[in-house]
């Protein structure tokens, strides 16, 4: 039998424990995830690929065996294809997230009408949270603590030190 892959795409600049959650999620269901990082070469990010590639390893259980950290350029449509995978994996926190997911599934699904987007929820707790509130909490020095997996913890007491 052919094994399941699914895409987890984000920018991940940082990673936080919505993203685990997910992570973990889709990683009980599917034989394989790859955590997918774009390289997004217009923004400004406050860790490198390469830091947020070691971020997501060191964050991932002993108990995460089936899951891949990758970057991806250009398309995600074309890198899902590329990893032959069935899905596109996005978590959806709160109503306001839906139009611009929905926006995005409906092209994806265009791009690659073979390839599935599924939306999952994080635990109730993490839906208020997100990478940007992560970084600016962190800059102003605020507790980040249960926010963000460990080591993402120590790198962003590091960066704003
Ligand atoms: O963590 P983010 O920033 O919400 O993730 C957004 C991401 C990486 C999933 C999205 O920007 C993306 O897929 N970018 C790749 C370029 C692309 O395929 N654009 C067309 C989307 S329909």
């Amino acid at each position: 039998m052919k094994r399941a892959t699914a895409i987890y795409p984000g920018s991940f600049d940082p990673l936080t424990n919505g993203h685990l959650d997910i992570i973990e999620r889709s990683s009980r269901l599917f034989d394989h995830v790859i955590a997918a990082i774009l390289v997004n070469p217009q923004k400004d990010p406050l860790f490198t690929v390469d830091e947020r590639r070691d971020l997501i390893l060191a964050s991932l259980g002993p108990s995460i065996e089936n899951v891949e950290v990758d970057t991806f350029e250009g398309l995600l449509a074309d890198y899902a294809r590329q990893r032959s995978a069935k899905a596109i994996v996005r978590g959806i926190r709160a109503v306001s997230d839906y139009e611009y997911e929905l926006q995005m599934a409906l092209m994806n699904r265009r791009l690659q009408p073979e390839i599935e987007t599924l939306f999952m929820l994080p635990a109730e707790s993490y839906s208020f949270l997100s990478s940007r509130l992560v970084r600016e909490i962190a800059e102003h020095g605020g507790a980040i603590r249960g926010l963000v997996p460990e080591p993402v913890e120590r790198a962003l007491l590091r960066r704003f030190a």
